[in-house]
């Protein structure tokens, strides 16, 4: 399924470069708005197998992209792992109790059975790959452990990491404890995912670059090649594409057992080449906000063409898609990548 993108991930050669973009369903499509307001509010949507597979077939289908990435979000599990989760308008993800100590920690769903909470997430993938074109990709994702854990410990967004970074120095053995719980369940998560359709898993570690080097690769990153070195021993058929967002200066100690690396829009294509090309395929990354002018677009995707013409390259946005870029240069953006990669 999806052998064009899948043999991307593999760096293999395909007839094009394929191309998805990072939250490529969402609010900048007016079907989206509509199915949404339709299911209430966003977990809803979520939760709600039917709905949430016809949101993620409207960007295949609207913009032509190569890949449908299942609709859902990184903090469901979390919330079935037993911490309650909203998301407030105009302030994001809220959990409204925090885990600040071990009872909470202790009292949190772990293994297998938090991974068993997460039926709805499953069944939107088996609806997604049976109306599916055979030639698209089904991506499955999770967020990392430590993207999780910071949302769980601080209880929402935060600019500062300082409620979390202060079990990181003043206890990190329950910061550990917290993480192994959170890895335990996403490697059941996965597997279940795969066993429901996905083609491909994507890991998010969108707060990679609130820890300084030492601490990221003993909090976050061992954790995710754990999960990676998991997945890969009982499925190496399928991709797995690793996203750190913002990490560029420690490039040099990346290394396990995973397919794709995602650069985000801040690392320059060419030094993410020069640093992990040769062992990696590399996934992005233009900067969102070109998506508002059609000449800045077309501009970078011409550059990473001409830095990536030797393949092993997914063309996607280097972050996530903004709410009011226009559909209009999200076409244009998929369109002109599929043009150029063919030359
Ligand atoms: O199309 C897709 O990419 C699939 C769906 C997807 C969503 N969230 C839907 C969503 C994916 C892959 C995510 C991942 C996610 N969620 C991440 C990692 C990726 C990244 O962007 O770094 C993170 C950090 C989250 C947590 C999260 N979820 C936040 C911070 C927010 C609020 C953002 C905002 O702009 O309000 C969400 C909500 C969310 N997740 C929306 C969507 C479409 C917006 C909800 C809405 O109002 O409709």
């Amino acid at each position: 399924m999806g052998k064009i993108f899948v043999d991307a991930c593999f760096g293999k050669e395909t007839p094009y470069t394929p191309v998805w973009m990072m939250r490529q369903a969402g609010r900048y499509l007016p079907e989206y708005m509509e199915v949404r307001a339709e299911a209430g509010n966003f977990l809803n949507l979520c939760h709600n197998p039917k709905l949430a597979c016809e949101v993620t077939l409207q960007p295949i289908d609207i913009v032509g992209v190569d890949a449908a990435i299942m609709f859902s979000d990184i903090l469901v599990v979390p919330n079935e792992m037993g911490m309650e989760l909203d998301f407030i308008k105009g302030e994001g993800p809220i959990f409204a109790n925090p885990i600040r100590d071990e009872k909470a920690l202790d009292a949190l769903i772990g293994g297998e059975e938090a991974a068993n909470k997460l039926t709805y997430v499953y069944d939107t993938l088996k609806l997604i790959r049976a109306e599916l074109a055979d030639d698209k990709a089904l991506i499955g994702f999770t967020g990392s452990p430590w993207t999780l854990a910071t949302y769980m410990i601080e209880g929402q967004g935060t600019k500062t990491y300082n409620i979390v970074k202060k079990e990181i120095y003043s206890n990190p053995e329950f910061m550990h404890k917290l993480l192994a719980k959170v890895t335990e369940v996403i490697k059941f998560y996965l597997e279940k995912q795969i066993e429901a359709g996905a083609d491909v898993v994507q890991i998010f570690d969108s707060w990679a670059a609130a820890l300084e080097e030492s601490k990221y690769f003993e909090f976050s990153w061992s954790y995710m090649k754990e999960i990676a070195a998991h997945i890969k021993a009982k499925y190496p058929h399928i991709p797995i594409i690793m996203f750190p967002k913002g990490i560029p200066a420690y490039l040099d100690k990346i290394d396990g057992d995973f397919d794709v690396f995602g650069v985000d829009w801040a690392t320059p294509m060419a030094y993410a080449k020069e640093k992990l090309g040769d062992k990696y395929v590399l996934q992005g990354n233009m900067e969102p906000c070109r998506l508002y002018s059609q000449e800045a677009t077309k501009e970078c995707v011409e550059s990473l063409a001409e830095t990536m013409k030797d393949g092993r390259h997914i063309f996607n946005l280097g972050h996530g898609i903004l709410p009011d870029v226009s559909v209009e240069n999200a076409k244009y953006f998929v369109k002109l990548c599929q043009e150029v990669s063919k030359r």
